[in-house]
């Protein structure tokens, strides 16, 4: 284990940046981007925060091995299979869908960083949270239980949030100098943890990525003492559905990249910070706010696509 490694992933001095641009300025609104996507050039974003109770759990009870689930560009596997080779475990990816002839770049990279693909159908994959499938597996891949912690897919569950409780804590910032913090939400788990350790006073939007998302708060609500007030989830900005682009949302990610020079992800960051730009078109940020927006990573999955 790189102990070295691992103090400095749990760091608290990731850059913090200003971004003046001209739609905030307008308004009188200071928007910093915390950058979790500077963590580490491979180990990247909230997969860190998602990922680091895991492992902890799974250190700490003698497993060797940490098997998780994704799909083809996946940068939950990207991250396991980075982490797993820099911090020195090994890794399983179980991944949805046949082994393509030309593999994605995720999953290129994954073999790479050493881990061990093995691939499930569409219809099994579907099952994975089943303890019989994972009995399966785990006889399928000739490893036992003993040495293999199973991580849920995307990092989630109860040790997930417990790790981006130290989202908040890894930028030189003090929470209550915001009026709103934004971030990218897919489960919800990331804001969960997000809520958790931030004060009520500072108004948390986490911005679903994927359409249909009304069940979204219910699952963040389940992470969070009873009556917590002060976040909500917005389900407007999802663009078609997850993974699904628009040339507005494209666009907004070029210039945005141009004026700040800081790159976005279709996938998340970018539905995030769309979103945060038409509430503030909208008047639904007070003008003169002081805002957060914290920047998940996510840019390996960005490579899938064409701006
Ligand atoms: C880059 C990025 N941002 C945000 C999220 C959303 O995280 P969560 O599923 O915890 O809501 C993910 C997915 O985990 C992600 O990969």
């Amino acid at each position: 284990m790189n102990i070295e490694l691992w103090n400095a992933l749990n760091r608290s001095d990731l850059p913090v940046q200003n971004v003046g641009l001209s739609w905030l300025q307008r308004k009188n609104i200071q928007l910093d981007i915390l950058r979790l996507d500077l963590l580490h050039h491979e180990i990247s974003g909230n997969k860190w925060y998602k990922q680091k109770g895991h492992l902890e759990h799974a250190f700490a009870h003698g497993y060797s091995t940490a098997l998780s689930f994704g799909g083809a560009w996946s940068n939950h596997i990207h991250a396991l299979a980075a982490s797993g080779h820099h911090l020195g475990f090994s890794t399983i990816g179980v991944i949805r869908g046949e082994r393509a002839e030309n593999l994605s770049l995720t999953l290129q990279d994954a073999e790479r960083l050493g881990m061990r693909l093995h691939f499930v159908s569409r219809k099994d994959y579907r099952e994975k949270h089943t303890e019989e499938f994972q009995n399966q597996l785990l006889a399928d891949l000739g490893v036992s239980a003993s040495d293999v912690w199973i991580v849920p897919e995307g990092g989630s569950g109860a040790l997930g949030v417990k790790g981006c409780e130290d989202i908040l804590p890894a930028g030189r910032i003090n929470p209550t100098d915001y009026q709103q913090i934004w971030l990218a939400a897919g489960t919800g788990a990331t804001t969960a943890g997000v809520i958790r350790s931030a004060p009520e006073s500072v108004e948390i939007h986490g911005v679903a990525v994927l359409k249909g998302a009304d069940w979204m708060a219910g699952d963040v609500a389940q992470h969070l003492p009873e009556g917590r007030t002060g976040w909500q989830i917005e389900t407007e900005y999802h663009c078609g559905g997850y993974g699904k682009t628009t040339p507005d949302l494209l666009s907004f990610i070029r210039f945005f990249e141009e004026e700040s020079g800081i790159p976005l992800d279709p996938v998340y960051t970018g539905k995030m910070m769309l979103g945060l730009f038409d509430a503030v078109n909208t008047g639904a940020v007070p003008e003169g706010s002081r805002i957060l927006a914290i920047h998940t990573g996510g840019l390996q999955g960005a490579r899938g696509y064409v701006f």
